[in-house]
């Protein structure tokens, strides 16, 4: 249920945007995650927060590379970083531990106002053993890897090692003991991610000793009770029993969950933040949430948290807030279906990482505008690297400029973003590869999203029907609406035009615009009027342009 109007949605801003904007962090609550009615908010200093993040390159987690971090999140207007901490830097040698690095990284955070995300990069990073410390890299006997069906000893640490989770354990439980050391005060670390990218790619499962025999014990009652079994299957019995051709996925879901279950556990004991993972994505393959997925075929990391098994995953990681999807597909319909399946009542959304080619931007709009957590491109660092294709091939200030547009007209209004959130006010849209036009319901309300449109004008008025507008060659458009009243909006948005007609209570009266402002938020929160768009500029809709613009919006019926 969404929280009724109520006239100040405005009044909370200029309060929401100080407590944003308190260098000090003068913090004294826990960030923690909450839900209601489905939806969710990561409370930081007592109030709903929008990550506007970027995530670091891998190898910048150590003080020398921290210039050109801070340097590209400065640039991009992120109020967060997500950096990895790595095991094998602060236990290079079993039981002596070295957190300067992690003290410089809170330090040099705090004097840049950015709050941070920690990756706990471990037993497994990208499904490898490449962060481990050497001792545990190199010993098999104490430390083993999976055992692939041939006997084959697999690249992939085993989540059935009792040895190894005794081990990580430790080495997190260190790090949350000198986190809250440190940062209890403050509060410059809001979340930590445990583990990167989990699953094993090649191999279903475990098929070593203590595997087998895990194997074949019943399923959890708790894993019964979210994972559905595919039809025509007993509801209880082993893995094979009840899960079929999906059981070796299935369990090898479950002993990973279960693995960092452990971990978040006695990390949270110590010290209490929002603990996530992310998620090597399958092809969302227009699956739609809840329907069953085709069973793994070496065709993505089985035992990740992928959008199919996340019923797994919350039965076997209740300290685990949500799964985040890392979203490399540059598709739309594809980024569609990915952000369907990851929002969830019982998972927030969360985009923990994304491309960070300029192709991507235009998804911030439609990410926030879905009252998503956040959104983090990943490589938002100028280090001279570039994960191209994947990413940017710029290294430089033109790589970050397409979200540092998007997010400085998001970064005054992030607090009271997030709060119309968490109340479902907001809805979020990015132009399709198809191009083709859209609706959003609201409440009483409907919006129709247009894109490569004139600003003035009809199509039908074109001579040529196949002109567009320059700088419309490639998808680019977006918008985010909040609905901050019975008849009033917010949008921000680039390359789109939007038209409102009247549905529900409205329905079938004529409508026109009563107020279009143009405008900014300024550093308190406060909104500032430029001017009142009217005339050629709202008569063929609201037209906006490739820069960002925001605009609050009232309707009226007569
Ligand atoms: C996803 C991983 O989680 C990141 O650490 C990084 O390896 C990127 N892929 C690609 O560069």
């Amino acid at each position: 249920m969404k929280k009724p109007f109520h006239k100040p949605a405005f009044r909370l801003l200029g309060l929401c945007a100080a407590l944003a904007f308190s260098a000090a962090h003068a913090a004294t609550e826990m960030p923690r995650i909450v839900a209601k009615d489905g939806r969710h908010a990561l409370m930081v200093d007592g109030a709903p927060y929008l990550i506007l993040g970027g995530q670091a390159h891998n190898s910048s987690n150590y003080p020398a590379a921290l210039p050109k971090v801070w340097a590209a999140l400065k640039d991009i207007h992120a109020n967060t970083l997500e950096i990895p901490v790595a095991w094998e830097q602060i236990e290079p040698r079993e039981g002596t531990f070295d957190f300067s690095y992690v003290d410089t990284l809170v330090r040099e955070a705090r004097k840049n106002d950015m709050r941070l995300v920690l990756l706990w990069f471990g037993t497994w990073k990208n499904t490898g053993a490449a962060y481990t410390p050497e001792w545990v890299k190199f010993d098999n006997a104490r430390f083993p890897r999976m055992i692939d069906k041939d006997g084959k000893t697999s690249y992939s640490h085993s989540p059935h090692g009792e040895a190894t989770l005794t081990a990580d354990k430790k080495a997190f439980v260190a790090l949350m003991e000198h986190i809250k050391r440190i940062d209890a005060d403050k509060k410059t670390i809001i979340m930590v991610q445990v583990e990167n990218e989990v699953g094993t790619y090649g191999v279903a499962r475990d098929y070593g000793a203590r595997a087998e025999s895990a194997f074949r014990q019943p399923v959890p009652a708790a894993v019964l009770a979210r994972q559905k079994p595919p039809a025509s299957h007993p509801t209880s019995g082993t893995w094979s029993d009840v899960y079929g051709e999906y059981a070796d996925q299935y369990f090898h879901t479950w002993a990973i969950a279960s693995y960092i279950e452990e971990i978040a556990k006695a990390g949270r004991a110590v010290y209490d933040l929002p603990m996530f993972v992310n998620n090597a994505l399958r092809d969302p393959a227009g699956v739609q949430p809840g329907e069953q997925a085709a069973p793994w075929k070496k065709d993505f990391a089985s035992g990740g948290p992928t959008h199919d098994v996340l019923g797994i995953w919350r039965a076997a990681a209740p300290h685990i807030a949500f799964a985040g999807p890392d979203i490399y597909m540059p598709e739309s319909n594809k980024v569609d279906a990915i952000l369907r399946q990851f929002q969830r009542p019982d998972n927030a959304l969360m985009v923990p990482e994304m491309g960070n080619a300029a192709q991507y931007a235009r998804y911030v709009y439609q990410i926030i505008g879905k009252g998503a957590l956040g959104v983090a491109p990943f490589g938002i660092d100028y280090a001279e690297y570039s994960n191209y294709p994947l990413g940017s091939k710029f290294t430089d200030k033109r790589m970050v400029e397409p979200f540092a547009r998007i997010y400085g007209v998001f970064a005054p209004l992030q607090r009271q973003w997030a709060q119309w959130a968490f109340e479902g006010r907001t809805y979020g849209v990015s132009e399709g590869d198809d191009r083709a036009a859209q609706h959003v319901e609201m409440d009483g309300w409907k919006a129709t999203l247009s894109f490569r449109e004139f600003q003035f004008g009809e199509r039908e008025y074109l001579r040529d029907k196949n002109e567009y507008m320059a700088g419309t060659e490639q998808p680019s458009g977006g918008v985010a609406i909040a609905q901050t009243g019975p008849n009033e909006f917010v949008l921000v948005g680039q390359q789109i035009r939007v038209k409102l007609s009247g549905t529900g209570a409205n329905a079938g009266k004529p409508a026109m615009f009563a107020r279009v402002e143009e405008g900014h938020f300024d550093a308190r929160g406060n909104w500032v009027m430029e001017r009142n768009w009217n005339g050629d500029q709202t008569d063929y809709g609201l037209n906006l342009p490739a820069t960002p613009t925001v605009l609050k919006v009232r309707m009226g019926t007569y």
